[in-house]
């Protein structure tokens, strides 16, 4: 046997054996009760697999999962690859009760797992990722579920937001600094999409409410306490998750979407993006007309606000443009909803207004792309040319008939205008099957970035080695 943890379950696993060696008449249960004392470390608790192979619907390395064949490879075990023979340690009878319980799991029907669990448990082919030339896509850390908007603080601790999963999740780069530890920093919150870092402090923007934990760099890994922001903000349900973002001037940014695809909004207080003070003071209104922005950041050098915008649905497939935008003071209005993606007049709220009256996009993404977060990249290891542009990780459509977005995209700017909008990673779709949903872009100390997916539950890591 080759691994010491191998080994480990190894031994426990014969102590349960002499143990469970008295139960052996076949009582109902009786088989159940001996394959969780002695398999379930390696063959998981239902059988579906952990160290050891699936017991259930699978490719049998060992020829047909019947009767016969499974006593034989249970008593004689494959020791070489860490299969251990249980005869003696477990007697005949036991074997045989095995044999009918593990054959009759084979029979079931496959439980059909959704193409999300798939993506979830399944990391893809990272050879069906495409970068720019020197580029190279990893996994930086697995099993973050529904991981939204990202932090990086200076320690190089990542704090990950996420959605139905209500979690906020640390994540600890390991001694390699390549890979992960996910640990758990708060559950069973509203939503909590938004995260970002004010003086030592995260606060987490949910549905209904803001929270603050304070010095939490020192204070993840403890379930730490928080404390509920006094503000009150709009809590519709329908786009009403609310990124959150620390600016420049020391204030929080966070946007209330429209309760709607498409409403007036003019005199309420939803399709606008707010700012305040970090205790939740001086509520103030920052931009309006903005009909649902997932995902903001300042430039580096101008420290001007660029915020995506999603744009309308039910207007088929390739109209209207989600947008890129640029608020360089507050008071501007962005046109939802009488006018959308800078040209596109609303068929319903237009009347009177013309789309002249508004701030244009920067940039127009394209139809149903869905761009989420944001981010500049100011890191030191990709060539000059990446630097001080724009990534933005586009969801995706999902009512489009021909899917698009699916991707990390990279504007480049020169002199804050918008020169091009390039794919930077894809392959996220690969024909029709989706294999992950890009939502924020954030950038390691080291300079690599990171990328989270909602879809997979993962967050990966690209590099550039210039070869
Ligand atoms: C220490 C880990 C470990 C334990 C404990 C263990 N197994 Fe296994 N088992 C394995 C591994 C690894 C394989 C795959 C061997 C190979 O690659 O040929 C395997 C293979 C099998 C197979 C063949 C699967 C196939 O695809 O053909 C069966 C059946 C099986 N185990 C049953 C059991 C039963 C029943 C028990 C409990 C009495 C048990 N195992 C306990 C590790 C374990």
């Amino acid at each position: 046997m080759k691994h010491p943890a191998l080994r480990a379950v190894l031994t426990a696993c014969l102590a349960a054996a002499s143990f469970a060696g008295h139960a052996a008449e076949a009582k109902p249960g009786v088989a159940e009760k001996l394959y969780q004392a002695n398999c379930a470390a390696c063959h998981g608790v239902k059988m579906e697999g952990a160290v050891g192979p699936s017991l259930g619907d699978h490719a049998w390395l060992h020829g047909a999962p019947t009767k016969a064949n499974l006593i034989k490879i249970i008593g004689k075990g494959v020791p070489e690859k860490d299969m251990p023979a249980w005869s003696p340690a477990l007697n005949a009878t036991q074997i045989a009760l095995l044999a009918d319980l593990i054959a009759a799991n084979a029979a079931k029907p496959a439980v059909a797992l959704t193409p999300e669990a798939k993506a979830q448990q399944t990391v893809p082919d990272l050879n069906g990722f495409k970068l720019p030339k020197g580029f190279h896509i990893s996994v930086y850390a697995n099993q973050v579920s529904a991981a939204r908007s990202m932090v990086v603080s200076d320690s190089g601790v990542v704090y990950v937001g996420s959605r139905k999963a209500g979690k906020v999740y640390a994540l600890v780069p390991r001694a390699d600094k390549q890979t992960a530890d996910v640990l758990t920093v708060a559950e069973g919150l509203e939503h909590p999409i938004g995260v970002t870092l004010l003086n030592g402090a995260l606060y987490v923007g949910e549905i209904s409410r803001v929270i603050r934990f304070d010095n939490i760099d020192k204070r993840y890994a403890q379930k730490p306490s928080y404390e509920v922001l006094k503000v009150s903000l709009p809590n519709d349900k329908w786009h009403g998750e609310k990124v959150i973002k620390a600016g420049p001037d020391g204030k929080l940014y966070i946007p209330v979407g429209a309760p709607c695809n498409v409403c007036d909004v003019e005199d309420s207080r939803s399709a606008k993006i707010y700012r305040m003070n970090a205790d939740g003071s001086q509520l103030e209104e920052y931009a309006r007309g903005v009909r649902n922005t997932v995902g903001f950041a300042f430039h580096p050098t101008t420290k001007v606000l660029w915020f995506t915008d999603n744009g309308r649905d039910e207007m088929g497939d390739n109209t209207p443009s989600c947008e890129l935008n640029v608020a360089p003071k507050a008071g501007l209005h962005f046109g939802f909803p009488y006018c959308h993606g800078g040209v596109v007049p609303d068929p319903d709220f237009a009347k009177g207004r013309s789309c002249e009256e508004f701030e244009p996009p920067a940039a127009k993404l394209g139809p149903h792309v869905a761009p989420l977060g944001l981010s500049f990249y100011t890191g030191k290891q990709f060539p000059e040319a990446y630097r001080n542009n724009v990534y933005i990780a586009e969801h995706g459509s999902w009512n489009r008939s021909t899917k698009s977005g699916y991707s990390v995209r990279l504007i480049t700017l020169y002199n804050s205008k918008v020169v091009t909008d390039t794919a930077f990673i894809d392959g996220f779709l690969r024909g029709e099957e989706v294999v992950g949903r890009p939502v924020d872009v954030a950038t390691l100390p080291d300079g690599s970035m990171l990328v989270s997916d909602d879809y997979g539950g993962r967050v990966y890591r690209v590099t550039y080695d210039g070869k």
